[in-house]
């Protein structure tokens, strides 16, 4: 089977997702509750990654399969061959409190390299999609990523973890972005924020989040021409694509400067700075 048609069925995927996801908006039988002491999930959550785990094994029999609420043991992320990457809502609190900043997004790996993604936004009516090698797409459209030079103009995107005292230590890289760049979104969906780094709306992306958050748009982001990467060197053993820890997804130009200016806010140097 060829990559486009590997891409084909999981847009086909993906936007039947997305209209479980509007349905569910316009029903209004959202069931909410927290895993992990703090995280928000709604049964829809849980109801689309089923639908896309069923869909995906009958189209790709055997394929292993890590997603956010039906099998998100990361052990696969060290074993060889394909793997399909799956976050059924990204921007689950968005869809909680009825914003409309959420996607699906699926991405196909081999050996731990991402072969193709598709990043669905059912409310904004907005589909990304990225073969390895081939570009980048919005509904169709060729995508390009900002060419922004310098930090000063830049719009920088990031999020915040759901566990509070992860989100103290972060406060330093925001006060740095805050003083050297334009200004901060967070609009709480990690895929959406790299597409929108893919489009160029965005000059920047920084987050640590999981593979399902961002394998997806990562593709979609490179191909559209933004470097990406991470503040550190990653371990062994993860494959680089799928490493969420310190991501950093920019405009090739202004890379190296964020990159320079949140290793320093991280090692407290511009503390003195504001
Ligand atoms: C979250 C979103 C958010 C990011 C969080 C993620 P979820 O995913 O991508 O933008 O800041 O770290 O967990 O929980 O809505 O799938
Ligand atoms: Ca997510
Ligand atoms: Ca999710």
């Amino acid at each position: 089977m060829s990559p486009e048609q590997y891409l084909d069925i999981a847009l086909d995927i993906a936007q039947s997702a997305g209209r479980m996801i509007l349905e569910a908006r316009e029903s209004n039988a959202l069931e909410k509750s927290l895993k992990n002491g703090q995280e928000l999930v709604t049964t829809t959550d849980v109801a689309v990654d089923t639908m896309i785990s069923q869909r995906l094994e009958e189209a790709f029999p055997g394929e292993k399969r890590l997603s956010e609420e039906l099998s998100p043991e990361r052990d696969v992320l060290e074993q060889e061959g394909a793997l399909w990457v799956v976050d059924p809502i990204d921007g689950t609190v968005n869809f909680a409190h009825g914003l409309r900043h959420v996607a699906v997004s699926i991405a196909y790996a081999r050996d731990g390299v991402i072969q193709l993604g598709v990043v669905h936004a059912p409310f904004l009516e907005e589909t990304f999609t990225a073969i390895r090698g081939k570009g980048a797409y919005l509904n169709g459209n060729a995508l390009s990523a900002s060419s922004a030079r310098e930090l000063d103009a830049s719009l920088i995107a990031t999020g915040f973890p759901y566990r509070r005292d992860s989100r103290i230590p972060l406060m330093r890289r925001l006060t740095a972005v805050l003083s050297h760049c334009r200004d901060v979104r967070r609009n709480g969906s990690a895929a959406l924020d790299l597409c929108d780094v893919a489009c160029g709306r965005m000059d920047a992306y920084y987050e640590s989040v999981s593979p399902w958050d961002f394998a997806a748009g990562r593709l979609i982001a490179h191909e559209a021409g933004a470097r990406t990467g991470h503040l550190y060197h990653c371990p062994e053993g993860i494959p680089e694509e799928l490493y969420g820890e310190n991501l950093l997804v920019s405009s090739p130009h202004i890379y190296d400067d964020l990159r320079e200016l949140l290793r320093r806010a991280d090692a407290g140097e511009l503390d003195d700075d504001r």
